[in-house]
């Protein structure tokens, strides 16, 4: 049946949202979010620019997105504020040189920051559509995000209808939104496989002011294979997870594993997979990353639920080749369910994600280099990390051709406190924080995970800490970092 709504291309589509306008896309990191229309707001903007008009937009996501979106709109200067986590250069670039205005979320949170206003008005929803109904049913695609709330929520919707992915994706989502406090009760959700939702999204379809079709593939980059260090780390991930089911703090059965963004999470997942001790397992994570779907087909990982298929193309083609195979294993839900501190709590999730450093107390940076630029974002790992049964954050013990240490005697931002933080991992060891006090904590770390060419530089700076309960010393405490900036290179802060 032909839809009831105007078909626009791209170009039309975007001359419809105005300067000043909020748009909130869905999707969630380059799956599943709309790229024409983006693409076309950025050609708009440079007209606008070149006539001497003003145009820009806010920017509300579900996380990451792709070049389309991102990169091309911080390249045409289009963007006057933008939240959630974010990982495209050219718009770090905007962001940490102020030319757009960037506010951290919890991911789990973007949702009710929407429903409550906190976030002002939505002006404009774009999603993208494997399927849509002339009574507004959709069907998402390939990454779910915060579209559910988005479209509620958004004064006007776009659809992106993208042939590129299957109408036999119906089936694969479970989209949820819960109630607002305090009218809320349970989320109904008690085993990673369940689904407590409806298998598409209805809207307002008096809200559709257009459908621009396409058939453009997710802008999801390969990984990079795992390398020594990597693979080093995940080894002691899986060798460590071992060591716990041994020790029967873990049970039998394991519990859901929640696995960050990148290589080193590719690599855990890998590590996982190859242990001989560890079970068949399951996630209940966010993003689904290339070998969650290894892991899946080698039987190894019996349900996966997420919030996205964030796979490279070769493998999310090879997916939706055997969709009928695993599609009874898979999962797709709102961020606000795959995020959701109730959940992890009660799931008993272990969390592993990464660090850009990490200081003797065991707080954690994932976030700001030297504490004042930008990578990314918290992303979800607040919401798994504080929540979590076992929470394990893991980074490489050393960056920039070894010049720069990991392990710090104070971060230079704080993303994850001491207090939700139980073990750090790093290619030279496992630091398990628990039952440990600050000051044995602060060896632990500098003995299992700090490089050797680090760990006298460390223990002097521990030395230092003489009084009190937490091992700090004011005057000492970015005596790295300092030392960096003032040589390039981190080493001999205390020995040189
Ligand atoms: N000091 C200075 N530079 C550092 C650094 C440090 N301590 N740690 C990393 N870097 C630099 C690297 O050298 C690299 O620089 P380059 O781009 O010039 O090569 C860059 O930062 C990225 O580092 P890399 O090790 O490649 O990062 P990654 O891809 O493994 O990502 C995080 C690590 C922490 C940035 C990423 O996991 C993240 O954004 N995490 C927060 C969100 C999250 O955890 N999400 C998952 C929850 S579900």
């Amino acid at each position: 049946m032909p839809l009831p709504f105007p078909s626009l291309n791209a170009a039309e589509a975007a001359a419809l949202i105005p300067h000043g306008a909020t748009v909130a896309f869905g999707g969630f990191t380059p799956a599943g979010t709309p790229k024409d229309i983006p693409a076309a707001l950025a050609v708009r903007a440079v007209a606008e620019h070149a006539a001497g008009r003003p145009f820009q937009i806010g920017i509300i996501t579900g996380a990451s997105t792709g070049p389309s979106l991102d990169g091309a709109l911080a390249r045409a200067d289009a963007i006057s504020f933008r939240t959630p986590y974010q990982s495209d250069p050219d718009l770090r670039k905007a962001i940490n040189t102020g030319r757009v205005r960037f506010f951290d979320l919890h991911l789990s949170q973007v949702a009710q920051h929407v429903r409550t206003g906190a976030l002002g008005p939505v002006h404009w929803t774009v999603l993208e559509a494997s399927d849509l109904t002339p009574d507004g049913r959709v069907v998402l695609t390939s990454g779910v995000g915060a579209a559910p709330t988005f479209a509620r929520c958004g004064e006007r919707i776009l659809i992106e209808l993208n042939s590129r992915h299957p109408s036999t994706l119906c089936g694969l989502h479970d989209i949820y939104e819960p109630v607002d406090p305090p009218h809320r009760g349970e989320i109904p959700l008690y085993d990673v496989s369940d689904r407590i939702g409806q298998p598409w999204l209805q809207l307002d379809p008096t809200k559709i002011a257009g459908v621009v079709v396409t058939h453009r593939e997710d802008e999801t980059g390969a990984f990079a294979a795992p390398d020594a260090v990597t693979t080093r780390i995940g080894e002691n991930v899986a060798d460590f997870l071992a060591a716990e089911l041994r020790s029967a703090r873990i049970p039998t059965e394991f519990l859901p594993l929640q696995s960050g963004v990148g290589d080193i999470a590719n690599a855990v997942l890998g590590a996982l997979g190859a242990h001989p001790e560890i079970p068949r397992f399951s996630m209940y994570s966010e993003v689904l990353q290339d070998a969650t779907l290894a892991l899946l087909r080698a039987g190894k990982l019996k349900f996966a639920s997420g919030c996205s298929l964030t796979l490279s193309p070769p493998a999310l083609k090879a997916l939706y080749a055997d969709l009928a195979d695993l599609r009874s294993r898979l999962v797709l839900r709102p961020q606000e369910i795959s995020n959701n501190p109730e959940i992890v709590r009660r799931l008993g999730i272990i969390s592993v994600n990464t660090a850009i450093e990490a200081d003797l107390q065991g707080n954690i940076n994932s976030t700001h280099l030297f504490g004042q630029t930008l990578m990314n974002g918290i992303g979800g790992s607040g919401d798994f990390t504080r929540n979590a049964h076992l929470s394990i954050f893991t980074c490489p013990s050393l960056q920039k051709g070894g010049k720069i240490s990991t392990l710090v005697p104070h971060v230079t931002h704080a993303d994850h406190s001491e207090h939700s933080v139980q073990v750090i991992v790093t290619e030279h060891g496992v630091a398990d924080l628990r039952r440990l006090d600050p000051r044995q904590r602060a060896e632990r770390i500098i003995a299992k995970c700090a490089h050797p060419d680090f760990r006298e530089d460390l223990r002097r700076y521990l030395a230092l800490c003489r009084e009190g309960h937490e091992p700090f010393a004011f005057e000492h405490a970015f005596a790295f970092h300092r030392r960096f900036q003032q040589t390039g290179d981190m080493r001999g802060a205390f020995t040189a």
